[in-house]
């Protein structure tokens, strides 16, 4: 594979770890090499032919010539790899289920594949489990891999194993493709070893160094969190010191899908159609406290509509397009109807909404009519008397922010605000009312006129609470 150039990248591959180890010989006498100091494992021959080549280039410059290298062509998740190893480098393949059925399928024919698979997981997983199952005690292992498994719900039984066997060393979260032709990836370097030990962990994390205690990587729900010690003990803070998670005081709702966006959404108001037209807002209408004017209008067709002269004539043209929807198929909807038109209600009622995706936390309030697409959250009372300024102003913090960064839901740079990872996050909703009077005051201004300064105020309350009151 080509590595970018611009990547300043530790080679770890074969041929470096043989130039190291040559160097090494050195000591006892001359530049030796050792067909058993290195095995190559792979499906594919052309791949073991690259690095064969590779240490064979590098062992020129030394001038060893006439080596055998050992390489071995196999599956190396099915077949019994039956010797462990000091040390595992691997650059794992990296595929879901969906489009690939019969290899997991396979996998689970086997006693590894049955013990180390996981719903949704992705295969590259099976390769880090494997090299931890192939490494000797204090053995090291470095991959690179894209970094989702960190923090994953399908990852649970490799950072379980993970957790239980092994110590990271060093973990280089690039957060963006190191390889020329795989753009789009987030990748990271990891190294670790097979023991457990208490010791200092280098962190590279988007180009910053630090380290931590290696044993603080994992959070409350055994994700992996790259964050320093300080920041760590911040974030233990705030979950501890919750009194609730958002979901126990909010319902928190998608907004809607048409299925057919030609049909349903208008660029102008149409007279027309003005007990169906409702104003309609995209994700990215969404600031911190304010939102855009809508530029769209959706034809809002739910289960309570019945066709009419009006509607069919509108929305014929459309007809065979819209009757191929799945839900059509399946009788849950009628053709005209959008497909997720959702409760009504969340629409109307005063409510927080959210940006689905961004990179950084943006929540507004409305009291109107604001109807919006999938990519927009809803989150309305779920208790009696729950006050959504407090609550809002806790979502645009830079607490909240924090939170969610380490961890809630992250790909790349954005802040993926989704609904189960919302619900999750914790919260300390005061039982003081004058401290929710004074929340609600600072917000209720930065919704009409936003400045940093009281911005500057909201997060010093949400980062000072005295959690024990
Ligand atoms: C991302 S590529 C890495 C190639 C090369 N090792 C490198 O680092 O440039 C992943 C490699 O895994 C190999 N592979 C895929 N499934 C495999 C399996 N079940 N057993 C062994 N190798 C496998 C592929 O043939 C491919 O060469």
């Amino acid at each position: 594979m080509n590595i970018n150039s611009h990547t300043n990248f530790k080679v770890y591959t074969p041929d470096y770890i043989a130039k190291e180890m040559i160097d090494k010989s050195l000591n006892i006498g001359e530049y030796c090499y050792n067909n058993l100091w290195i095995t190559g494992y792979d499906i594919d021959g052309k791949a073991l032919l690259i690095c064969k080549n590779n240490i064979l280039k590098m062992l020129k410059k030394y001038e060893i010539e006439g080596k055998k290298i050992n390489l071995v062509e196999i599956n190396s998740l099915m077949e019994e790899i039956d010797k462990t190893y000091d040390i595992i480098l691997g650059n794992p393949p990296y595929f879901g289920e969906k489009n690939n059925k019969e290899i997991f399928t396979d996998m689970k024919k086997y006693k590894f594949g049955k013990e180390n698979y996981e719903g949704k997981m992705d295969y590259a997983y099976f390769f880090i489990a494997k090299g931890i199952d192939l490494l000797k005690d204090g053995g090291i292992l470095t991959y690179i891999t894209t970094n989702y498994w960190f923090k994953a719900d399908h990852a649970k039984k490799l950072r379980e194993k993970i957790k239980k066997y092994t110590t990271f060393k060093y973990i280089n979260n690039y957060n963006r493709s190191v390889f020329e032709d795989a753009v789009g990836q987030h990748n990271v370097v990891f190294t670790l070893t097979k023991e457990k030990i208490k010791g200092r962990l280098e962190v590279i994390d988007n180009k910053e160094k630090y380290y931590i205690d290696s044993d603080k990587i994992y959070n409350y729900k055994d994700k992996i969190i790259l964050a320093e010690n300080e920041d760590l003990e911040r974030l233990d803070r705030v979950y501890n010191g919750r009194t609730h998670f958002l979901g126990e005081l909010l319902n928190i709702n998608q907004g809607i899908v048409s299925g057919y966006d030609r049909a349903f959404i208008f660029d102008s108001y149409d007279k027309k159609y003005s007990e169906y037209l409702k104003p309609f807002y995209k994700n990215k209408d969404i600031n911190q406290y304010s939102y855009n004017p809508n530029k769209y209008w959706i034809l809002y067709l739910d289960s309570k509509v019945a066709l009419n002269e009006k509607i069919s004539k509108h929305m014929n043209p459309y007809k065979e397009r819209l009757s191929r929807r799945r839900e059509v198929l399946k009788f849950i909807i009628n053709w005209w109807e959008l497909q997720w038109a959702r409760d009504e209600k969340i629409f109307n009622v005063p409510k927080i909404i959210g940006r689905q995706r961004s990179k950084i936390n943006k929540f507004s309030y409305s009291e109107g009519e604001f109807y919006g697409s999938a990519d927009i959250y809803y989150l309305t009372p779920k208790v009696e008397n729950i006050n959504l300024f407090y609550i809002l102003g806790y979502l645009n913090s830079k607490v909240f922010y924090d939170w969610f960064k380490y961890n809630g839901k992250m790909k790349g740079d954005n802040l993926e605000l989704y609904a189960t990872p919302l619900k999750e996050t914790p919260i300390y909703y005061s039982a003081d009312k004058s401290e929710i009077a004074y929340i609600e005051k600072l917000v209720k201004k930065q919704i009409e006129y936003y400045d940093e300064k009281t911005q500057k105020l909201i997060d010093r309350y949400f980062l000072n609470l005295n959690y024990e009151k």
